[in-house]
């Protein structure tokens, strides 16, 4: 094989890999998803903490950080800033990416919706 074609093959492969990676998300059906699976807890309201802490501009933030609301340590901790694959990491599974944390989903939550959430909540909102 000449080191031109793999060359391209291995560059498509890698955009393969990107956009499998980067799995699209539907912010309409997200919210669909936030409404069944994470409302009970979350509000999207600036300052309105429920059972969990407020989700308002949660996306690019700093985990543990909202006022007025009592995290676990291990979440004041963590250190994640809330960057999409963080996000899909600790939806897909909340104690292996916070051991010792607080949030418990009521079921277990499929990749799809969980890309679709995250664009939901990746979408800015005003105060
Ligand atoms: C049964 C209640 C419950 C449900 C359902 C729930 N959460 Fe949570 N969530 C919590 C609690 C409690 C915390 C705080 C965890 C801690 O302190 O360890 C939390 C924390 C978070 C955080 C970190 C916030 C921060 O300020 O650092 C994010 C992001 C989050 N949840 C997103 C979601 C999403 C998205 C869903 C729906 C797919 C969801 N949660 C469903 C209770 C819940």
């Amino acid at each position: 094989m000449q080191p031109h074609r793999s060359a391209l093959i291995l560059l498509a492969l890698n955009a393969g890999i990107a956009l499998a990676h980067a799995a699209p998300g539907d912010a309409g059906r997200g919210a669909g998803v936030f409404d069944s699976q994470c409302a009970e807890c979350h509000s999207l309201k600036e300052g309105k903490n429920k059972k969990g802490p407020s989700l308002f501009a949660s996306f690019g933030r700093k985990a543990g950080t909202v006022a007025d609301f009592v995290y676990s340590e291990p979440m004041k901790q963590s250190g994640i800033v809330w960057t999409a694959d963080r996000l899909a990491a600790y939806l897909a599974s909340p104690k292996t990416v916070v051991p010792g944390g607080k949030m418990k989903l009521d079921e277990p939550i499929n990749q799809q919706d969980i890309a679709d959430v995250i664009a939901f909540l990746a979408i800015p909102r005003a105060h």
